[in-house]
């Protein structure tokens, strides 16, 4: 059995035996290196036109995770108030953030105009109420094509079924509101879903977006959204994402629209974040039990749903990897085998009847493909502090990013009088 985490020299210099003794585990660990790599590809998907890529922040809010963004030469976007401020707190000026939030109030909206920082709205109701607090201002709209993508029902972003976005018809309603405010719809965004390694359906859109385009006559950008996919079963030798391709195609998407629009070429714009950032992530944590229950193996770990959500919420596949004294096993005996967690929940899975290594109390379990969409959705359930995060930097060595929470910071809200 391949080993990613040896192939890819994801833990660099340092031994993930060792790191799981000094930070404690549930441990998240990022490789730099690799992230960088990915954001770089990002980067440069589109280099015949005005192009720029924003990293979508809500995969992976760590501050240095933004910040490697910041260098990279992306912009970024951010869905609420609180991403904003971690966005500027990583050095982000005002013109390379994105605000592309839905539902928000008046005060939320007012903080970005306040920072000068592009909204997209997301309704005609949002767009009045953006239209009466900032007369003359400059906006995107989120427009729903009707069609959608992605590895699951609740991850497809667009579509006849989901909240976001105004239809199409509604653009001539749009264009009235933007007239009663003297607005200026400069931006108009999408995004389909998220995970798919076939980037037709994004293609497919794009064409589509360039059509609806025509409609707007004061465009500066055009956003066509994130969604890039990752190979989740790269263990079993899933293809990646084909960048080289997808860049190639994705021009000659823009070549069309660009031939129609000589002198009045938009900035365009994508917006990809589990890409960049879920390759260059692992979580590290400690088997404490294994059992058989009527006939079921378990293996129980400190990696509960409050860690990595993704499988309980999505029934997401993460490839696992046991190690044992700081070593990948790969070969030797294998059992079927129930990962789970330590939450008081029967969902808390991290797989179902996966043929591993026969795993051991004190093994570690490597999850892998961990780093987008899986601190960034952690949470306390069960009275449980947060994780730590480490990167291992260029140099191939650990730095603390993120401490363990503290029960006093996890208590430290609630009223006692
Ligand atoms: N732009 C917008 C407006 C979005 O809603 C999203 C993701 C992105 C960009 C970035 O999409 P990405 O490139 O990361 O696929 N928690 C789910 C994914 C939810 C994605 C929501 N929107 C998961 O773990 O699979």
């Amino acid at each position: 059995m391949r080993s990613y985490v040896e192939e890819s020299q994801l833990f660099g210099k340092e031994d993930p035996e060792e790191l799981a003794v000094r930070y404690g585990t549930p441990l998240y660990v990022y490789n730099e290196e690799i992230i960088r790599r990915h954001m770089k590809a990002v980067a440069g998907v589109i280099t015949k036109y005005p192009y720029r890529a924003n990293y979508s922040m809500k995969a992976n809010s760590n501050l240095s995770i933004l910040k490697m963004a910041r260098e990279e030469g992306l912009n970024a976007d951010a869905m609420s108030v609180g991403e904003i401020m971690l966005l500027l707190k990583a050095g982000f000026s005002s013109d390379r953030i994105f605000f592309v939030p839905n539902n928000v109030s008046e005060e939320e909206l007012q903080f970005a105009i306040g920072h000068g920082i592009m909204t997209s709205l997301d309704s005609l109701d949002q767009l009045d109420l953006f239209g009466s607090i900032n007369p003359g201002g400059k906006c995107s709209v989120r427009i729903n094509p009707g069609i959608g993508a992605g590895h699951h029902e609740k991850v497809v972003t667009a579509g006849r079924k989901t909240k976001f976005g105004i239809e199409e018809h509604d653009i001539d309603a749009a264009f009235d509101i933007a007239k009663k405010y003297g607005l200026h719809i400069t931006e108009i965004n999408q995004h389909v879903g998220s995970q798919y390694l076939d980037p037709q359906p994004f293609l497919d859109a794009a064409e589509n977006f360039l059509r609806i385009a025509e409609k707007f006559n004061e465009l500066e950008y055009i956003d066509f959204g994130g969604g890039y996919g990752i190979p989740y079963h790269k263990l079993e030798d899933e293809a990646q994402f084909d960048m080289e391709d997808f860049s190639k195609r994705f021009t000659e998407v823009l070549d069309s629209y660009a031939e129609k629009h000589p002198n009045d070429l938009p900035l365009f714009k994508s917006e990809p974040g589990r890409y960049c950032v879920a390759e260059g992530g692992v979580i590290l944590g400690r088997v404490h039990a294994v059992k058989q229950n009527y006939g079921i193996r378990y293996a129980g770990t400190d990696i509960g749903m409050n860690v990595l959500a993704r499988p309980t919420l999505y029934d997401s596949w993460h490839d696992l990897e046991i190690l044992r004294d700081g070593k990948a096993v790969t070969d030797g005996e294998r059992e079927n085998v129930y990962v789970t967690g330590n939450i008081c929940e029967s969902g808390d899975l991290l797989c179902k009847d996966r043929n591993l290594p026969v795993i051991h109390r004190g093994d570690l379990i490597c999850v892998l493909d961990a780093g987008a969409y899986g601190f960034s959705m952690s949470s306390s359930y069960n009275s449980r502090p947060r994780a730590a995060e480490v990167l291992i930097t260029k140099e191939g060595t650990a730095k603390l990013i993120r401490r363990r929470e503290t029960y006093e910071a996890m208590f430290a809200d609630l009223v006692d009088d």
